[in-house]
């Protein structure tokens, strides 16, 4: 359904002096259709660049993206705005996405008018009526405006807003990740059940292992903008390969389900800094071939990990 190869992008800045710096380094990963790939990784690794290069918000430095194999980045006119309809994103912030002096009605009607010239006030209405019955909201939601609606409600109106577009992959980053912990539940599962209902591949971005192992079929770690393993849900939680994806594990495992204020890691000065692994400072197993850049190697089905000692 959805296929990433070499992915790379720079951030290019600086007031005095102009610094480049790589958020995504070579990245490639295939999502199957209907399926739910996790990605986890610590604040600042590439999560969000990653989404926004996927969706042409931003242009990668180099790379390919195949949607139902066919090159996204390339795509012009018609067909490119066809393409990137059927791809959307939930964001961490929802409110910015809602117009804040547009009615929740308006809002919704919106899109749909955009993507279906053809339908009348009576089907617009069924139609409106059904998508407010698959995310939890009630009619009287609609003639509000989004300050006068609580976090969790414009979450769903921002799901109802996606799901008018019969999108075909959704990416969500951090969608819950602002929200109380038990809104945060209402919202994951009526995100589960539309994607369930409609067959929508999903990439899923978040801190939290455990949600992400809860909602996906398959997890990805991310780590200073490239991916060090992708496996099986289970067997990640198992059986992770990558010394990082162990010490998230137990971090998680330790009734700790966030990444904690000060990270992860603990840095070991001993090891030579120009190593071509970027984990090789914090690294336990750290050893001479780790100077050479990791490569991905699978390890069982489905099973891949970026790591030399492994
Ligand atoms: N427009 C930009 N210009 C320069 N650097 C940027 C820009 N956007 C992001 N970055 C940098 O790129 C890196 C990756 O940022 P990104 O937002 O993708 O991280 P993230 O994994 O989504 O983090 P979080 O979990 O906190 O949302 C960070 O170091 C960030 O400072
Ligand atoms: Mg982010």
């Amino acid at each position: 359904m959805i296929r990433v190869e070499e992915l790379n992008k720079s951030y290019s800045n600086g007031f005095i002096k102009r610094v480049t710096y790589k958020a995504l380094d070579n990245v490639s990963f295939t999502i199957h259709s209907g399926e739910t790939l996790g990605l986890v990784g610590e604040s600042g690794c590439g999560k969000s660049t990653l989404a926004r290069t996927m969706l042409g918000l931003i242009p990668p430095t180099s790379g390919k993206i195949f949607f139902k194999n066919q090159e996204a980045l390339s795509c012009k006119g018609e067909l490119k705005k066809e393409f990137y309809g059927k791809m959307q994103i939930i964001f961490q912030h929802p409110e910015n996405v809602l117009n804040p002096r547009m009615k929740i009605y308006k809002s919704l009607m919106e899109p749909m008018a955009i993507r279906k010239h053809n339908l009348n006030e009576k089907e617009f209405k069924s139609e409106i009526k059904n998508i407010l019955q698959e995310v939890g909201l009630l009619e009287e939601h609609l003639s509000r405006y989004p300050n006068e609606l609580s976090g969790g409600q414009i979450q769903r109106v921002v799901l109802a807003r996606i799901l008018s577009l019969k999108p075909e992959f959704i990416i969500a980053d951090e969608p819950t990740s602002m929200l109380d912990v038990s809104v945060q539940a209402q919202v994951i599962r009526i995100l589960k059940k539309i994607q369930l209902n409609y067959g929508i591949s999903l990439l899923f971005i978040s801190h939290d292992l455990e949600l992400v192992s809860w909602m996906s079929d398959r997890i990805a770690v991310m780590y200073q903008g490239q991916i060090i393993e992708i496996a099986p849900a289970d067997e990640f939680y198992k059986n992770p390969l990558h010394p990082y994806s162990c010490l998230l594990v137990e971090t998680f495992t330790s009734l700790q389900h966030s990444f904690p204020a000060g990270g992860l890691l603990r840095e070991n000065d001993n090891i030579n800094k120009l190593c071509r692994c970027s984990y090789a400072p914090f690294c336990p197993k750290y050893g001479a071939e780790c100077e050479k850049a990791p490569v991905m190697r699978k390890k069982s089905k489905d099973h891949y990990v970026a790591c030399w000692k492994v």
